[in-house]
């Protein structure tokens, strides 16, 4: 029983055409702008590759997806409201000031992220303007929804009640998914085709998750974020293709931090940030495991991306060497005397690789996917749609 009309239904089949649409022209982009891109020396070394010093690949191609998805989200704006343009229909201003602080908050992501790819931000800057791009976002919530309960699950409500409202502390939770979001992607990086992999197995689940919620009573926050993951898909899928091993391109931190946000931006006004966060488990794990070296309690190389042996053309886990001296809080930890000491970079790439051995490039990255799909999507709906009984009514 589906709750759409025949209008949404129209609005859904002009979005998928115009994101096949939008898919064809980020394909046909890619090699006309590839050289130029590299002319304005936006371009990098494919680190992992036995001729890497030779060849320059295009950096942030990312962007080239992110134009084009924000023009058809242009258009579909225009579409989507059409249906209220005569006179006597009320306008809902309300739901289109949703979709211009969404596309506002995507779009300063895509600025930030361009930026960076240029000039190599600080953390602290990349930390700090999700931040503020995400203000829009919750004032939107804020005067839309103002709904800052939350529904505590079976369990523990005999101990704390059946409900919390969390007030502000609801707000800086979501303004931490948009910060969270928009970084996570980009330190789950380093070897070819990973990037925009995990970002469209994310996006491939949100839409899944978003159809099948089509049907419930949220319908609507539901078709809102559908509207944004098919043209998402089309659009960073030519990248995926010509990203994939070998790598022809480079996404760019551009496109980490437009599909982290653009992920954010749904969850957030569509109503479903914590399962949108489960989709980010593999993330979450990726997160917690970098944190000494986020946080520099162990010192964190410009890279922690695998490191190749030419030889066997296997990648093995990356290494940082570092004095004991600059142990700085875990100095207490090493009273051995030795000079020099050695760690595999904290990262989940790395942890694959201490697993199971040297692999080939292309392998690690369809092993990362698969990871992205098990731990990522099938888990999340196992727990979404099964577990979840036992912890909620309905
Ligand atoms: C993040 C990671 C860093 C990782 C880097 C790789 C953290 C804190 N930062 O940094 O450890 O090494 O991403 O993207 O975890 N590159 C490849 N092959 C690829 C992708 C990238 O060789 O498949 C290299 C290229 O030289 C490319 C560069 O990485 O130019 C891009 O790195 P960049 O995105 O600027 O690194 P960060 O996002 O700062
Ligand atoms: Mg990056």
């Amino acid at each position: 029983k589906l709750t759409i009309d025949r209008f949404d239904l129209f609005t859904i089949i002009f979005d998928i055409l115009i994101s096949i649409l939008g898919s064809l022209i980020v394909n046909r982009l890619i090699p006309i702008l590839k050289e130029k891109f590299i002319k304005a020396q936006l371009w990098g070394h494919d680190l992992n590759k036995r001729n890497s010093t030779e060849i320059k690949v295009a950096e942030s191609q990312g962007v080239l997806a992110a134009g084009i998805f924000l023009i058809l989200m242009f258009i579909m704006i225009a579409i989507v409201f059409s249906e209220h343009l005569h006179p006597e229909s009320v306008f809902p201003h309300n739901k289109f000031v949703e979709y211009l602080a969404a596309l506002l908050s995507i779009c300063c992501m895509v600025l930030l992220g361009f930026a960076d790819d240029v000039l190599d931000l600080r953390w602290s800057i990349k930390l700090l303007l999700p931040l503020i791009a995400s203000l829009p976002l919750l004032l939107v919530y804020f005067a839309n929804y103002h709904s800052t309960t939350i529904i505590l699950p079976k369990p523990v409500r005999p101990y704390l009640g059946q409900q919390w409202n969390l007030g502000i502390l609801y707000y800086i939770y979501m303004s931490m998914v948009a910060v969270f979001c928009t970084n996570a992607i980009n330190i789950l990086a380093g070897v070819n085709g990973l990037e925009v992999g995990q970002s469209i197995v994310i996006a491939i689940s949100i839409l899944i998750f978003n159809l099948v919620e089509l049907q419930g009573i949220c319908w609507e926050e539901h078709l809102f974020s559908l509207y944004f993951m098919i043209p998402f898909i089309a659009c960073t899928l030519p990248i995926l293709i010509k990203n994939w091993y070998p790598a022809e391109i480079f996404v760019g931190d551009t496109l980490c931090y437009f599909s982290g946000m653009t992920f954010a931006v749904v969850g957030i006004i569509g109503h479903f940030s914590k399962t949108m966060l489960l989709f980010f488990i593999p993330q979450i794990i990726n997160f917690l495991l970098s944190i000494p070296q986020l946080f520099h309690f162990i010192p964190c190389p410009r890279h922690r991306l695998p490191r190749l042996n030419p030889e066997l053309n296997k990648l093995n886990a990356s290494e940082v060497e570092f004095k004991k001296s600059d142990l700085k809080t875990l100095e207490y930890l090493n009273n051995d005397g030795e000079l020099m000491i050695s760690t595999t970079n904290f990262t989940i790439i790395n942890t694959v690789l201490c697993w199971c051995g040297p692999l080939h490039e292309e392998k690690l990255s369809r092993i990362l996917i698969l990871i992205q799909i098990v731990f990522g999507t099938l888990l999340t709906f196992f727990i979404r749609y099964y577990l979840v009984k036992f912890f909620y009514d309905s």
